[in-house]
C-alpha cells in the first residue's frame, strides 16, 4: 500500500485533500492522471450498463436530499455504526473494528458501551438556519433512483424488467476512515437498480453476480483475487433479503469492492406507503402536486405491481484502488536493473499514447510530432500527450510507470520516410510504423 500511495502522489494520481492546510481526514483529491483513470472506469461501467442494454436508462440526480426520503428509506433510524470511546485517551472507534476490544491508540480495554452513530451528513438549506431547514448529503445514490422511478417510467415507456443506472458522489461520516481511498467520507458509487417482477428476483440476482464478476475481470482484476461473500442474515442491511459481496484482496486485506443486494420491494414500497407524509408537506407548501404510487403496470395482466429490485452497487474509489493494485508491477530487467510498470488495461490508461520528439530543439521533428498528436487526438479515444522533454529513456520510464500503452518516437528518419518508432509498454518491443497507419495501429492496441 505504501508503494502505491507514493506512486499516486509522485505521478499525480491521488493527493491528500486540503494538504496545504494539514489535510481533511477521509478525503482525497484525484490529480491529472487520477481523474483520467477514474473517468475511464466510470465510462467503462456506463457503457456496459446503459449503452449495452436498451432496457437500462441513466440518471444524474441531486446530492442534497429531502430528509423525508431518508426517513422513509430507513436510513434515519438504522444507518449507523456502533461507536465506542476510549475512557483513557478519549479516542473514538468503530466497535466492530477493534480486535480484542482494545483501543488502537493506547491499548486500553476501558471503553464505553457501544452506541449507534448515524453516518449521514446534514447541511443547512437556505438562508435561515432552523430545525427543519436541513437536508442530507445522500449516503447512497440509490434513493434518488427510487424517488425518480415514476419519472423515468413515464418518460421512457419502460416495462419490466428494466434498470436505472447512476454514478455519483455519496457521503458517510465514517467513524474511522482508513486505508487510503478504501474507506473515505466522500466517495463515488456506480449503482444500478434493476427492477423485476416479484418471483423473478432470485434468478436475476444470481445472473447479476456473474455479470459483475465478468466486468471486473475485463477491468484487469484477476478472478482468483475476487471472492464471493454471502452476507449472513445478521449482517444484512435493513432493506436486503440477500446480499452477495464481491470481495477483493486489497493490499490491506480481503474487503468489499461491490455489494449486490436483493432489496425486494422495500424502498419503492416504503416510499409509496408513506405518501401521507408527502401530502402533509404538500399541504404546508400549498402545493397539491403530490406523488403517486411507485408501481408499474404488468403488461400481461394489466395489474399494478411494486417491482423487486436487484442492486449491484460498486465503489469507484475502491475500484481505482483495486485496479491500481493489480496493475502495479516491478519487473526485473537484464543487468540487474528493474522497472516499475503499470500494466493497466489500455482502455483504462490515463494517457493512451505519448508522442516523443527525439530532439526537443529540432523544430521540424517537434512540428511533425505535434501534427501526429493532433491527428491521434481527433480519434477521441482518450488523452494523447506530446512529451517534449528530449529524453527518450526518461520518457519511456515515466510512461511505463503511469501505464501508457504506447510511446511513439519521432526521429530524423521520420522526416524522410514518414514513419515512426512505436514502443509497446508490456513487451518493450519497438517497431517501425508508417504515420499513415498510426490511427488504425492505435485503435487496435487500445481496444
Ligand atoms: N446502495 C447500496 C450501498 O450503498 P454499500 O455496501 O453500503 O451499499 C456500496 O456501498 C459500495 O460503495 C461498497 O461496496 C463500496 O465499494 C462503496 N463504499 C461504501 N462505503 C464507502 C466508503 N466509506 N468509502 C469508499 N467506498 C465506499
Amino acid at each position: 500500500m505504501d508503494e502505491l500511495v507514493a506512486l499516486c502522489k509522485r505521478r499525480g494520481f491521488i493527493f491528500q485533500s486540503n494538504e496545504i492546510y494539514g489535510g481533511l481526514q477521509g478525503s482525497y483529491d484525484y490529480g491529472p492522471l487520477g481523474v483520467e483513470l477514474k473517468n475511464n472506469i466510470k465510462s467503462a461501467w456506463w457503457s456496459s450498463m446503459v449503452y449495452e442494454n436498451d432496457n437500462i436508462e441513466g440518471l444524474d440526480a441531486s446530492i442534497l436530499t429531502n430528509p423525508l426520503v431518508l426517513k422513509h428509506s430507513g436510513h434515519e433510524s438504522t444507518f449507523s455504526d456502533p461507536m465506542v470511546d476510549c475512557k483513557k485517551c478519549q479516542a473514538r472507534w468503530r466497535a466492530d473494528q477493534l480486535p480484542d476490544n482494545k483501543c488502537l491508540s493506547c491499548g486500553s480495554t476501558d471503553l464505553t458501551e457501544p452506541r449507534p452513530f448515524n453516518l449521514m451528513f446534514k447541511t443547512n438549506v437556505g438562508p435561515v438556519e432552523s430545525e427543519d431547514s436541513f437536508a442530507y448529503l445522500r449516503p447512497e445514490t440509490a434513493q434518488q433512483i427510487f424517488t425518480n422511478f415514476k419519472n423515468v417510467v413515464d418518460s421512457s415507456a419502460k416495462s419490466l424488467p428494466f434498470g436505472i443506472a447512476q454514478i455519483g458522489k455519496a457521503f458517510r461520516n465514517e467513524i474511522t476512515p482508513r486505508n487510503f481511498i478504501f474507506r473515505v467520507r466522500e466517495f463515488e458509487q456506480m449503482e444500478l437498480e434493476y427492477f423485476v417482477m416479484p418471483g423473478e428476483d432470485e434468478e436475476c440476482h444470481d445472473s447479476w453476480v456473474e455479470k459483475r464478476l465478468d466486468w471486473w475481470e475485463k477491468q484487469g482484476l484477476s478472478r482468483s483475487k475476487v471472492k464471493l461473500y454471502e452476507v449472513p442474515d445478521d449482517e444484512l442491511a435493513h432493506y436486503s433479503k440477500r446480499t452477495v459481496d464481491l470481495m477483493y484482496e486489497f493490499p490491506h486485506g480481503l474487503e468489499e469492492l461491490e455489494g449486490i443486494a436483493n432489496r425486494t420491494d422495500f424502498d419503492l414500497g416504503s416510499h409509496t406507503k408513506n405518501q401521507k407524509d408527502l401530502d402533509l408537506v404538500a399541504k404546508v407548501m400549498e402545493n397539491k402536486s403530490s406523488n403517486s404510487k411507485l408501481a408499474i403496470q404488468d403488461l400481461k395482466t394489466n395489474k399494478w405491481v411494486v417491482p423487486f429490485v436487484i442492486e449491484p452497487s460498486a465503489g469507484v474509489d475502491r475500484g481505482v484502488l483495486a485496479i491500481l493494485n493489480e496493475a502495479y508491477n516491478i519487473e526485473a530487467l537484464d543487468g540487474g536493473k528493474e522497472r516499475t510498470v503499470l500494466s493497466l488495461k489500455p482502455h483504462l490508461s490515463p494517457i493512451k499514447a505519448a508522442v516523443i520528439p527525439l530532439k526537443k530543439n529540432n523544430q521540424e521533428i517537434v512540428n511533425l510530432s505535434s501534427k501526429i498528436k493532433n491527428k491521434l487526438q481527433k480519434l477521441n479515444v482518450g488523452r494523447i500527450l506530446l512529451e517534449n522533454t528530449g529524453n527518450i529513456g526518461k520518457g519511456y520510464r515515466r510512461h511505463d510507470e503511469i501505464g501508457t500503452p504506447v510511446c511513439i518516437t519521432v526521429d530524423f528518419e521520420s522526416l524522410e520516410d514518414a514513419s515512426v518508432t512505436v514502443r509497446d509498454r508490456d513487451t518493450m518491443k519497438q517497431e517501425r510504423v508508417a504515420i499513415s497507419d498510426l490511427e488504425n495501429f492505435l485503435i487496435r492496441k487500445i481496444s
